[in-house]
């Protein structure tokens, strides 16, 4: 059990499992890709510790580059998500590879994924380590999952409680109350 903030966490994915699943992941991605030379593009903050793993643990040719995405301006949500940070890459006819932490709502995805479109890509496909199947409310999920999990907040391996828990080496889900 950790405590962060107010909340209390339990564990919930291992590090070895995590590990297990990005090799096999990577697995995939090295066949799918062999010879496309795919541009990964991953999304501050929450998937740094992610993409430093999976990035590390491909063998074909690739890229990769980072954004940072907001959807609040100050105290409020401004519905659409802006980048913070953008993509200096041209990804034009290139073969994009979102490597998301967590596909939640899929509201960060689908404004995203438009913004993308217009430079037209050759392909655009989403890897997320995390999916919340039931959560989902924008009609966009991942073309490649690591671990589909329940609608409940997990934390650790990347992923935050307001800022915290980030450099917990494996992952923790909100304990019942
Ligand atoms: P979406 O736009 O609703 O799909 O949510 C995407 C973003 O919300 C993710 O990239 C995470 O940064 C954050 N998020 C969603 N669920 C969780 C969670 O359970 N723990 C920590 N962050 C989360
Ligand atoms: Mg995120």
């Amino acid at each position: 059990m950790v405590r962060i903030l107010d909340k209390q966490f339990v564990p919930f994915i291992s590090k070895e499992r995590i590990q297990q699943r990005i090799i096999e992941l990577a697995k995939e991605i090295d066949n799918d890709y062999r010879d496309l030379n795919p541009l990964f593009i991953a999304i501050l903050n929450g998937s740094f510790i992610f993409a430093a793993d999976f990035f590390r643990s491909l063998t074909i040719d690739a890229e990769i580059s980072f954004v940072k995405l907001a959807s609040y301006s100050g105290m409020e949500s401004t519905g659409t998500v802006m980048q913070a940070i953008g993509l200096e890459q041209n990804i034009n006819s290139r073969h994009v590879i979102i490597l998301e932490d967590i596909v939640d709502s899929g509201k960060t995805l689908s404004s995203f994924l438009p913004e993308l479109q217009k430079d037209k890509p050759r392909s655009i496909k989403v890897l997320a380590l995390l999916t919340k199947p039931a959560a989902l409310k924008y009609g966009i999920t991942a073309d490649y999952t690591g671990f589909e999990i329940p609608d409940k907040f997990v934390v650790g391996y990347g992923l935050d409680y307001d800022g915290y828990g980030r450099n917990l080496p494996e992952l923790y889900i909100l304990a019942d109350q």
